[in-house]
């Protein structure tokens, strides 16, 4: 059982010397590797591995193709300004060959999973020597997983998987008693800036958990031009979270006086405190149009933009 640290109870500067010590401790003098994403876990869990392995640690972006417009760039130049080198990884046949044909949601976390873990991050550890993986996660993730509700990218010993026999690694998870709001408190005290520790949540299976259905290099092209304009549009609106999210069904639209049977975008956009419960936002009416407008001419072949009105629970965050 993992012991919470809430937002309230937790003390940064202990918290953070703490995982310091702990992570010096387990990499002795060996190496040690970490992805970032972007997010605020697997940002904040970089500073605070560069601060106990300094160089000893390898930080790399994975590339899987499923990233919002920009990440790459945006991440690497974030973190050159801190003085972290990342390494941008080239993975994205591996992933796109890896959700071929796959449309069951779960199938695709595990296809996500087994490419991240096994393929990528396996070859990876082998051709730089570590033995560690540092990674971010957070008690959230696992208490959906446990649950049986969403089997979330990061999540291992807790369903009885060892990394070691399964990927040939160990996995350091400095994060994993803590929720958003107490990563987002370390993250500022490790002098993350605040466009990054205050960044919406953003999930590992990345726009692949956006698409439902298949998640072709189309399709997820496709709902990545309608992430642009939801986040552009909604940014500082005061969420949690949002979204857009392509759907697999099809309805009837017209365009330039022709019958056109269509692709429909759905927006959520959520209050939460802490993602366990969370509610659609009373987004104004014009917001809301400006989003179908925007997203209608941003993505081909739209012909119908929905926001979701339903709670979690019994709606989870993300579609997948
Ligand atoms: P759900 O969809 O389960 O999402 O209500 C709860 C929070 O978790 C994020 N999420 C993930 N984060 N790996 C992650 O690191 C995952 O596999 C994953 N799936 C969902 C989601 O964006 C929300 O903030």
């Amino acid at each position: 059982m993992t012991t919470e640290i809430t937002a309230e109870e937790l003390n940064t500067g202990r918290f953070i010397n703490n995982k310091v010590e702990e992570i010096k401790h387990t990499v002795g003098d060996g190496l040690a590797i970490n992805a970032i994403s972007g997010g605020v876990d697997s940002s904040t869990v970089t500073l605070l591995g560069h601060r106990a392995l300094g160089d000893r640690l390898k930080t790399v972006f994975i590339e899987n193709g499923l990233m919002r417009s920009g990440e790459a760039e945006q991440v690497t130049g974030f973190f050159h300004d801190l003085g972290v080198r990342v390494e941008v990884v080239d993975a994205r046949e591996a992933f796109f060959s890896a959700l071929k044909g796959v449309t069951d949601p779960e199938a695709k976390r595990e296809a996500i999973t087994q490419t991240f873990y096994k393929e990528v991050f396996g070859r990876l550890i082998r051709e730089s020597g570590a033995k560690h993986l540092l990674q971010g996660t957070i008690l959230t993730d696992i208490d959906e997983t446990v649950a049986g509700i969403k089997r979330q990218h990061n999540v291992f010993e807790q369903l009885g998987i060892d990394p070691q026999e399964a990927f040939g690694y160990r996995i350091i998870e400095p994060l994993i008693q803590l929720r958003k709001a107490g990563v987002r408190k370390v993250g500022q005290a490790l002098g993350l800036p605040e466009e990054l520790f205050t960044r919406i949540p953003f999930p590992g299976p990345a726009l692949a958990a956006r698409v439902i259905g298949e998640a072709t290099p189309e399709r997820i092209e496709a709902v990545r031009r309608a992430t642009e304009v939801v986040e552009r549009l909604l940014d500082g609106c005061g969420a949690f979270q949002y979204m857009a999210i392509l759907h697999e069904d099809r309805v009837t639209g017209m365009r330039e006086g022709q019958r056109d049977f269509g692709q429909q975008i759905e927006i959520r956009c959520w209050d939460s405190d802490d993602a366990r419960k969370a509610t659609p936002t009373r987004l104004p009416f014009d917001t809301l149009e400006q989003l179908g407008r925007e997203i209608v001419a941003v993505v081909p072949g739209v012909v119908s933009v929905t926001y979701n009105i339903a709670s979690k629970p019994p709606s989870t965050i993300e579609a997948v």
